[in-house]
């Protein structure tokens, strides 16, 4: 039994609901000035003003306190969506891009995600391992302390399956807790090009039972897009997906807008990703359904987009989730706090909102709303100390990481 103590701490968190948050409670956290923590075995025991924590304690009741010194304390941040393993970076992508020419093209030549795609088969499992874990490292030293993480990089079963494992590697060897994405449909390879519906029967009719069977994934994604998947095609896929027990979430309007975001609302998946591009309509129907919005600024940046319509999702009341989407070619980083900056100073979203949408509503795009996301008792003890004295200090001190230590189940990590 290991128990510890964090005093001296201002503690703010999102309040913990029995939804996700939107609308007016977007923006909804509480916020202890004189604050401690009490952990037990990972878990928080008691939480509040300090004087009530100590209340009752004995110094026997205490393996190792934390004096917080007054710093900030929040959840650990939750990124719910991420392509983290991968096997090479694409610089000369990036050259290209900056030069002019647009991600789908690079795709539609044959590069980009294909790209990516000959690098992972070529990586041996041990080395793709390797690259993975040193990129998911880093993401906990910025205060990632759980993680959504797609395969997509295979296209074919085999090289699917083999991300997948490497994926399970990372769940099971890390301190982070991970939710896993089986993502095949993440382009059309080079020889279905003249047929993609060859390759979407290929997905729903071996790819999908195969990684079924194996029950290696909780969830299916899928990349509908101009040139991608179609609106159709994506319906097929991630029903099929639904039929075999996959919970699905939906790459949807990121350059174009194809009804994505339409798509999620009629499958009701647990949330769509980007919509940079989604219609008034369909944001609409979003929120009618509780569908939750994974926004990605950093993919925006990195395009040279402008921002996903934060503000208007927030007053349609659709619930707003924030996330890295780290992957070699449209957006490398791992960082939340880059992430969240974004969030704040372009896409004109509240501290506070931020702060809710980078914890509590991404835990609950992954399912694991009960047990991480906000600090309330019974919750896992993952926190994070920042070198501030509010929360804001993730978007005013620009360009670094404000997180000074990063605590997984109550255990020091970073
Ligand atoms: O979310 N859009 C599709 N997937 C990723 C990019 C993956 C890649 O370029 O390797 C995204 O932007
Ligand atoms: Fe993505």
């Amino acid at each position: 039994m290991i128990t510890s103590l964090f005093r001296n701490a201002t503690i703010v968190t999102p309040e913990s609901k029995d939804s996700p948050l939107s609308g007016k409670d977007q923006g909804k956290v509480n916020t202890i000035s004189h604050g401690a923590i009490y952990c037990r075995n990972g878990l928080i025991e008691k939480i509040g003003e300090e004087g009530y924590v100590l209340e009752g304690l004995s110094f026997r009741d205490v393996d190792m306190e934390i004096d917080c010194q007054g710093c900030c304390l929040i959840p650990g941040f939750v990124d719910p969506h991420t392509h983290i393993c991968f096997a090479a970076r694409r610089e000369k992508e990036f050259a290209l891009r900056l030069a002019g020419t647009p991600y789908l093209d690079i795709l539609k030549a044959g590069g980009g995600i294909l790209s990516s795609v000959q690098a992972v088969k070529e990586a041996s499992e041990e080395e793709l391992f390797q690259t993975t874990l040193e990129n998911v490292l880093s993401a906990l030293s910025f205060g990632t302390t759980t993680i959504e993480i797609k395969s997509g990089y295979g296209l074919e079963t085999e090289t699917e399956l083999k991300m997948l494992r490497v994926i399970r590697r990372i769940q099971q060897e890390t301190p982070l807790d991970v939710a896993i994405t089986f993502m095949g449909a993440h382009a059309i390879p080079e020889e279905y090009k003249e047929a993609p519906d060859t390759f979407v029967n290929i997905l729903t009719n071996e790819m999908i039972p195969a990684v079924a069977e194996q029950g290696i994934a909780e969830f299916c994604d899928v990349f509908c897009e101009e040139g991608v998947f179609t609106i159709e095609q994506s319906r097929k896929i991630l029903q099929a997906a639904q039929k075999y027990g996959l919970k699905s979430r939906i790459h949807a309007d990121e350059v174009h807008d194809t009804g994505g975001a339409g798509l999620a609302a009629e499958l009701q998946t647990v949330s769509a990703e980007h919509l940079l591009a989604a219609s008034e309509e369909n944001l609409k129907a979003m929120a009618q359904g509780k569908v939750i919005a994974n926004l990605l600024p950093a993919t925006a940046y990195s395009l040279r987009k402008p921002y996903a319509p934060a503000r208007r999702m927030i007053e349609l009341d659709v619930p707003v989730a924030l996330a890295t989407d780290c992957n070699p070619g449209s957006c490398f980083t791992e960082s939340m706090p880059f992430v969240f900056g974004l969030a704040v100073m372009n896409m004109n979203m509240t501290v506070e909102e931020a702060l809710v949408a980078s914890t509590i509503n991404a835990a609950w795009s992954l399912g694991m709303e009960d047990r991480i996301g906000s600090l309330t008792v019974g919750k896992q003890a993952d926190f994070l100390l920042l070198d501030g004295e509010s929360p804001a200090i993730l978007a005013y001190h620009a360009g670094v990481s404000p997180v000074i230590s990063v605590y997984k189940k109550g255990i020091l990590v970073a």
